[in-house]
């Protein structure tokens, strides 16, 4: 495949899918300043590297929640996959997770049941779920999980309300897409994706159908009856408890959140903005990361996402202190672009970006990056 970064990934998915479902995957809420922040800020870090080490050697595994992974690297979960890829879907990815030896997220509105996805994914796979008011459909999601071999939930809240999607807005997007002139100009444009979509079934998000069959409008419009405005920190503790397992809340920003999260159980702290899509102006999830680290890092592991498009992103976060980090659009664009090849290629090129950045960095293992291999912007240019 001639794709030789993410971003060429991305120009495959353009070409690929009609211009509502690529803007519904690429796109971020209000102003899109946070979306942009993610990506850009991490390049406003600078990386300095140690001359003539041995690197013959070279390590990438590590372990993060208790399951072992070759990559410091970990599928989030994002809704939908069969919208980007409707024959592969959410099976494309966790194939493609699998084969390259990393963890597979699964978020609630996926669009293939838990036993679907741990059927072609017999490895180490965690299971995401939102503040829905419905204890009953979250407890009964939890059992599911469990029963089909997910090993840790991740709850996130960072959605207390759906985020404003302009783009959405334009090409009258919905979730699954709803016929309007708009949307069926778009959608003619792209007749192979047309195809693909007709001759497969109906896009339905089967988690929630397998607890609550019967639910009618768009998944967003789901969504947004099942958060629950008045929840709080104390009315998730007993989803830790019921889990009993490895137990992350992502869709953290601040130290005190952060606190939070562990003072109530937690045992991952997973720092996101849920990438760009939900509060626009949120800082860049890099630049929340060391005082965070700082505060929680011996108590929990740290994880992050937002804006992950190259290796050097990787090294930086790690060296900052998180266990791995987290790839959202940089895998769908990958899904979309070529299904399951194209997640595979997704993964190799960070892969293979990390383990070059390594080499040039003069580390042979990733445990051994150390803090001063990066200049934040904060610090001297020439301090070092
Ligand atoms: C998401 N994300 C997300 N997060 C979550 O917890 N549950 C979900 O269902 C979704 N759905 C979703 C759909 C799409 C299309 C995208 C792009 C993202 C957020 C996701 O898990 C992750 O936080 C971001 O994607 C990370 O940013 P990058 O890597 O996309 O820049
Ligand atoms: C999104 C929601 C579904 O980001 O999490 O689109």
């Amino acid at each position: 495949m001639r794709a030789f970064n993410i971003a060429d990934l991305r120009t495959r998915a353009r070409t690929r899918l009609p211009r509502m479902v690529f803007d519904y995957m690429d796109g971020g809420a209000d102003d899109e300043c946070t979306l942009r922040a993610n990506a850009q800020r991490f390049r406003d870090y600078e990386l300095t590297w140690d001359a003539l080490r041995d690197i013959a050697a070279l390590s990438t595994a590590t372990t993060v929640l208790g399951c072992a992974t070759q990559l410091p690297l970990v599928i989030c979960p994002t809704a939908t996959s069969r919208l980007f890829d409707p024959r592969g879907g959410e099976r494309a990815v966790a194939r493609a997770a699998h084969a390259a030896g990393i963890i597979y997220s699964c978020s609630a509105l996926a669009t293939t049941s838990f036993e679907d996805i741990a059927a072609v994914n017999p490895g180490p796979k965690w299971f995401q779920l939102y503040a829905w008011k419905d204890r009953g459909i979250l407890r009964e999601m939890l059992t599911r999980a469990k029963a089909a071999g997910f090993t840790a939930a991740i709850l996130t809240v960072d959605v207390p309300v759906a985020g404003n999607r302009e783009r959405d807005l334009y090409n009258d997007f919905t979730v699954p897409p709803r016929v309007t002139v708009r949307t069926a100009l778009q959608a003619l444009a792209r007749p192979g994706y047309l195809c693909r979509l007709w001759s497969t079934p109906r896009l339905r998000p089967e988690i929630v159908h397998d607890v609550m069959p019967a639910i009618d409008g768009s998944i967003i419009e789901f969504l947004n009856r099942q958060l629950d405005h008045s929840l709080t920190w104390q009315d998730i503790v007993w989803m830790i408890d019921a889990w009993d397992g490895e137990f992350a809340i992502k869709g953290v920003s601040t130290v005190a959140d952060a606190r939070r999260c562990v003072d109530i159980g937690a045992t991952g702290v997973w720092i996101s903005n849920h990438g760009g899509r939900q509060l626009d102006t949120a800082p860049a999830t890099i630049d929340t990361l060391e005082p965070i680290v700082q505060a929680v890092g011996d108590r929990a592991q740290v994880l992050l996402d937002g804006g992950v498009r190259r290796g050097t992103d990787i090294v930086k976060a790690l060296a900052l202190g998180a266990r791995a980090v987290g790839i959202g659009r940089a895998y769908l664009y990958g899904l979309a672009a070529a299904g399951e090849a194209g997640v595979a290629r997704a993964i190799a090129l960070l892969g293979d970006e990390l383990r070059r950045d390594l080499a040039l960095m003069g580390y042979s293992d990733i445990k051994s990056i150390r803090r001063d291999s990066v200049i934040a912007p904060h610090e001297a240019r020439h301090k070092k």
